[in-house]
């Protein structure tokens, strides 16, 4: 994987695949590094806060067990006898302004400084709860430094509870010397620990989905090239999976890719040869042409029908060309009228009069239909010829039948819906199992299957469709549904606004 990705890496990179590369700022590694450093702090915050409450309380203990151990010593000897010089040298050396025993309920004071204090704060160390131990400490690293507090509770092994007065400048020290250690010791954590997951990270994940991206956008630039198909590593997750699924996807598309180069090879060869048989045709048909002046009674009787094959043939082949041209123009839509339209369509289709077909047009004269008339005619009568030469069928089979072809339609709202019904035999199945399939669906000999796929394709370019309603013995209707064009709202406006 490591291989090939860095081989398409290089033919990316080497073809202006960069441009569309992610820029490092925004890339997942980048993300990943931030979200970790940041996510590792976060827990080492969480983890700070009551560290250094704890850091606090634990200061104040110290600080009130040595002084419960000189009260003590003070208590078996007489405090009276140390001079004011010894009382003060043992406040200093805990840093403590006052200190009082308590006991029984009934406190006395058995050191104190020079100054007496006034006091800020009251601190039970033997009722704190722990959030506002952490408030308190917060407390002091932001605020404290000029405070007196004071400090009580049971200390020691003894039963009395001590008290200690105490400025809390010390303490403050303290905290902030241990609060900066934490805050450099959180960082050094916080960036050894991101390295590790992004470096994790980065290997299992990032990687092999940059290497994939990299395939994909290579693969993308040259999809025939069977060298550029991502080669799956041998992994269980869901990378695993990916790279797999768009290896099997690659080969896929590129199987397909050469399916098609073929077909559109066929495609051209046919066409070409095609055309220079519609030309060699075309010379047959004007040769045969003058065979009908050969008075031979044979030849009377083969010219017209070598005449019709020849007809049939070329038709066939003209067909087949028109439709390797594919490319119909995009339709030019406007309103009209579509009773017209559907008289020229049975104009062009020259119903003899003795042939027991009869053509209605039953479209509403006002009606308007939102299409290109070029491409409605041909879609139309592509279906008025497939019922006629039905019918014609039928007819010859049964002459005392009159056959009638009924083109109608209907507006509901923005959609107009032309039914093309006829009484003619109905569909053969092998027209109906291949319905709008180009050169499939022919079940009439010299039919070459293109009508229908024509009809579907210019209908569709309107974004209408065409169905077949029913078609049993007798009764066959197909139906076109042509949907106006979708009104946009500022031509709408501008006209209002030039008519008004
Ligand atoms: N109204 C209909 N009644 C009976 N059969 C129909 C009708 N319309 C179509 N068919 C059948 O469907 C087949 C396909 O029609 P389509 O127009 O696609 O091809 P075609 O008429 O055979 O050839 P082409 O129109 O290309 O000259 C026809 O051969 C015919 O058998
Ligand atoms: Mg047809």
């Amino acid at each position: 994987m490591d291989e090939s990705g860095k081989h398409e890496a290089a033919g990316t990179d080497g073809e202006g695949g960069a441009q569309r590369a992610v820029p490092l700022a925004r890339g997942l590694s980048t993300k990943l590094l931030v979200l970790t450093v940041l996510f590792v702090l976060i827990a080492e915050v969480l983890i700070f806060l009551p560290s250094v409450a704890n850091f606090r309380l634990q200061w104040l203990e110290q600080r009130l067990g040595t002084a419960a151990a000189v009260s003590l010593v003070l208590l078996e000897a007489d405090a009276d006898a140390f001079s004011r010089e010894a009382q003060n040298d043992v406040l200093m050396a805990i840093g403590a302004q006052a200190i009082a025993v308590r006991d029984a309920g009934v406190s006395r004071l058995l050191l104190v400084s020079d100054m007496p204090p006034e006091v800020d704060r009251h601190i039970d160390l033997n009722a704190v709860d722990p959030l506002s131990a952490m408030t308190a400490a917060l407390d002091t690293l932001a605020f404290g430094g000029q405070r007196m507090l004071r400090v009580y509770g049971l200390a020691g092994e003894s039963d009395k509870a001590f008290e200690l007065i105490i400025a809390d400048d010390g303490l403050r020290q303290a905290m902030l010397t241990y609060a900066r250690n934490i805050a450099f010791l959180s960082l050094i954590i916080s960036l050894f620990t991101a390295t590790l997951v992004f470096y994790a990270i980065n290997r299992i994940m990032i990687r092999p989905i940059r290497a994939m991206t990299r395939s994909m956008l290579a693969f993308a630039k040259a999809p025939d090239e069977p060298g550029r198909i991502v080669v799956p590593e041998a992994r269980s997750d869901e990378i695993g999976v990916a790279e797999r699924e768009l290896a099997a996807m690659q080969s896929k598309l590129y199987q397909t890719l050469g399916e098609r180069r073929h077909l559109a090879d066929l495609g051209l060869a046919v066409s070409k040869i095609n055309h220079d048989m519609r030309n060699i045709l075309a010379s047959a048909q004007l040769m045969s042409d003058r065979l009908r002046a050969i008075k031979d009674p044979t030849v009377q009787r083969v010219a017209p029908k070598l005449l019709r094959t020849l007809d049939r043939a070329l038709a066939y082949s003209e067909g087949v060309l028109a439709y390797g041209r594919t490319q119909e123009a995009p339709p030019a839509r406007r309103l009209l009228r579509l009773r017209p339209l559907v008289d020229d369509v049975h104009g062009l289709l020259g119903i003899a009069p003795d042939s027991g077909i009869e053509f209605v047009n039953a479209v509403d004269a006002e009606l308007e239909v939102d299409a290109d008339s070029e491409q409605l005619f041909r879609a139309l009568s592509n279906l008025c010829r497939n019922a006629v030469q039905a019918m014609s069928g039928d007819a010859e089979a049964d002459g005392a039948l009159v056959h009638r072809l009924t083109v109608s339609a209907e507006r509901t709202g923005t959609v107009v819906r032309i039914l093309v019904a006829d009484t003619g035999p109905g569909l053969p199945r092998q027209a109906r199992e291949n319905l709008f399939a180009a050169f499939r669906g022919s079940a009439r000999s010299g039919g070459t299957g293109l009508g229908l796929a024509i009809a579907q394709e210019l209908v569709r370019a309107h974004g209408g469709a065409i169905e077949l309603v029913e078609s049993t013995g007798g009764h066959t209707v197909f139906a076109l549904t042509i949907p106006d064009r979708p009104v946009s709202l500022t031509d709408a406006r501008g006209q209002l606004r030039r008519h008004g």
